[in-house]
């Protein structure tokens, strides 16, 4: 189906973005580009982006779970899938004043009502937080992936997917990202793949 204008536009203003951030980071110090980190987008990108949308409308969840929004690029491309279907987001964030940009931005594409932000440390939040949970996006900071994991897989409805986002790049996450597929394949109710989409996706289906 194709998109509305609109949000193809406001995904292309993001990405010139994202294109001018990248620039900045290559041209500061390690510390001066850390420094500036809750300043910057840190999106999933155009490739993981689409993927995800056309994953949400092939598997028509009912609750999609992203925990780390940023500024909301790709709460975006997940609200336009979910309300093609329906769908309800919940989206986790600890820092406010993204989680209002987000709220913005999605309000000026008539998507604010699809996403329900929940503001604060998402570790706390999801031992909180009541499913079922049909389709779920892991991308907050590295080393929180497995705890995030491991308080929403008994809430995954069957045939859920989890994507975890940043497996092969920045290369710092090496070992963050190998352990998370470590603990993904360690366990029975679950299939996983790695896939070369973005900066390296993990896809992590729920077993029927
Ligand atoms: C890589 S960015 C998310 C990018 C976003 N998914 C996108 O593609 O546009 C990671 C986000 O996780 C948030 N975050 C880090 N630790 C968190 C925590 N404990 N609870 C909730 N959010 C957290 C950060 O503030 C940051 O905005």
């Amino acid at each position: 189906m194709t998109m509305d204008p609109a949000i193809t536009a406001l995904l292309g203003d993001l990405e010139a973005r994202w294109a001018d951030e990248q620039a900045e980071q290559a041209s500061l110090s390690r510390a001066d580009a850390y420094a500036k980190v809750d300043d910057y987008l840190l999106p999933v990108g155009p490739e993981t982006g689409r993927f995800m949308n056309d994953l949400i409308r092939a598997l028509r969840p009912s609750v999609v779970v992203e925990i780390g929004s940023s500024y909301g690029y790709s709460t975006l491309w997940l609200a336009e899938a979910a309300r093609a279907v329906g769908a309800e987001i919940v989206s986790f964030e600890i820092h406010a004043g993204k989680i209002a940009a987000a709220k913005s931005m999605l309000a000026s594409v008539d998507l604010d009502s699809t996403v329900r932000f929940v503001e604060g440390d998402a570790l706390a939040s999801l031992d909180t937080f009541d499913g079922p949970i049909g389709f779920a996006l892991i991308d907050l900071w590295k080393d929180l992936y497995i705890p995030c994991f491991d308080r929403i897989a008994d809430r995954l409805t069957q045939g859920a997917i989890v994507i975890a986002d940043n497996m092969t790049f920045p290369p710092e996450n090496a070992a963050n990202a190998a352990a998370y597929r470590a603990r993904i394949r360690a366990d029975a109710r679950f299939e996983s793949v790695l896939l070369p989409i973005g900066a390296g996706i993990e896809v992590t289906r729920r077993l029927p």
